[in-house]
């Protein structure tokens, strides 16, 4: 009989890894070197809801890969692990991206089954409050990448929230993460003022940082001996030199980690991280360019024309008249993706009494071949 494909390559698998599941993005690691100033500001910020008090809202800000999310998770995870009654809800708004799906979202969380369509927003905002009343818990909601909904109705999100204790319901305390800094600034006065957040900064990691979390990860995730001498040391100035990404640190580990075990090699060497740093150029925050739609490139045509930056509504306008029929929902996922891959940057911006985000290619003109 034919040998089955998988027993032919399985033969040597998980020689080098201890535990690769420690690199994977998602795993929040036990321990967070330097960040022990942002932990103990979220520790404080949220101790009292463990005491029947009231938390504080908090603003977490910094650079892509400096540990926000990681972060507020791990403390969110200890909290509910020290005290039964908070209960965290956590959202990323590129995929939560509108206060209906977030208020949907909240819904859900509270224990009153509500459908994502079908209802109106100010129906599912009766519907929260109303679970709200009847809620066991004290519900936290984290809004991760809030960026994301500032233009599609987060400040009226915000309000719904923090306007709850008016009507005789419980505070619901908000976490805020965004890449930037500004945002705060740019929310309502109304809304700013009954925030009140706290900010909390993340500071983007330097070389030795990076070489301390590499080796700390790589201890749980490698068999000892596995790895050569300086590819800690590579992968540590290589996320240093791409803006003190852990995110990049870490995962450039973890394929040097395959590329090893695919070759049957005995050890990760620096050959094999080279290799893994070219796969990562092209997934993480650097789309591959060359798969782009025609949609991404008719918008990304207009942004390189407009060098000093092009205000969302603008582009919006001059993207509909290069005959793209994409509606309004469809043209913020194209742009919030481009975003997201680095393809694209967006700045908030005042226009008029309103606010918008301004828009600049993130990589070279030359190497998106129009
Ligand atoms: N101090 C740290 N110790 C160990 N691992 C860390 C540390 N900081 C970040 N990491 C790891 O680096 C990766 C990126 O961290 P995280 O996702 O929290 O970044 P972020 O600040 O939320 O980035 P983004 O703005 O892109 O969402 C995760 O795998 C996380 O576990
Ligand atoms: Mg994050």
């Amino acid at each position: 009989m034919k040998d089955n494909l998988f027993a032919k390559q399985g033969v040597k698998v998980n020689e080098l890894f201890k535990n690769e599941r420690v690199l994977y993005p998602e795993f929040i690691p036990e321990r967070l070197p330097f960040r022990d100033v942002q932990i103990d500001e979220l520790v404080f910020a949220f101790k009292p809801l463990t005491e029947g008090r009231k938390a504080r809202n908090v603003f977490v800000f910094g650079n892509t890969g400096t540990g926000k999310t990681a972060t507020v998770k791990y403390v969110l995870k200890e909290l509910q692990e020290y005290s039964d009654r908070p209960k965290a809800l956590v959202l990323n708004c590129f995929e939560k991206n509108s206060r209906h799906s977030v208020l949907v979202e909240l819904a859900n969380f509270l224990g009153n089954a509500v459908p994502e369509r079908g209802l109106s927003t100010a129906e599912v905002h009766a519907e929260v409050l109303q679970s709200l009343k009847n809620c066991g818990f004290l519900p936290i909601v984290v809004l991760d990448e809030f960026d994301q909904l500032l233009n599609n109705g987060g400040e009226d999100l915000l309000y719904d929230l923090l306007r709850a204790p008016e009507q005789g319901l419980k505070t619901i305390p908000v976490i805020l993460i965004s890449n930037n800094q500004d945002l705060l600034a740019m929310l309502d006065a109304r809304v700013k003022s009954s925030l009140q957040a706290v900010s909390l900064k993340f500071d983007q990691y330097s070389p030795v940082q990076l070489k301390e979390i590499l080796k700390q990860r790589a201890e749980f995730a490698f068999r000892e001996g596995t790895l050569e001498k300086e590819v800690i040391n590579v992968a540590s100035a290589h996320a240093s030199k791409l803006g003190g990404d852990a995110r990049i640190a870490i995962e450039s580990l973890l394929n040097a980690g395959r590329i090893a075990e695919r070759e049957n090699s005995a050890k990760v060497s620096l050959a094999h991280l080279k290799k893994a740093f070219e796969t990562i150029e092209l997934s993480t925050g650097r789309k591959k360019l060359s798969t782009l739609s025609e949609d991404e490139k008719s918008l990304l045509k207009i942004i390189s024309k407009n060098p000093g930056g092009i205000d969302s509504g603008e582009l919006f306008l001059q993207f509909s008249k290069t005959g793209s029929k994409v509606s309004d929902r469809r043209f913020r996922e194209i742009v919030s993706l481009l975003e997201k891959n680095k393809v694209i940057s967006a700045q908030q911006a005042t226009k008029g009494k309103g606010k918008t985000r301004i828009f600049r290619l993130g990589v070279k003109k030359e190497s998106l071949k129009l």
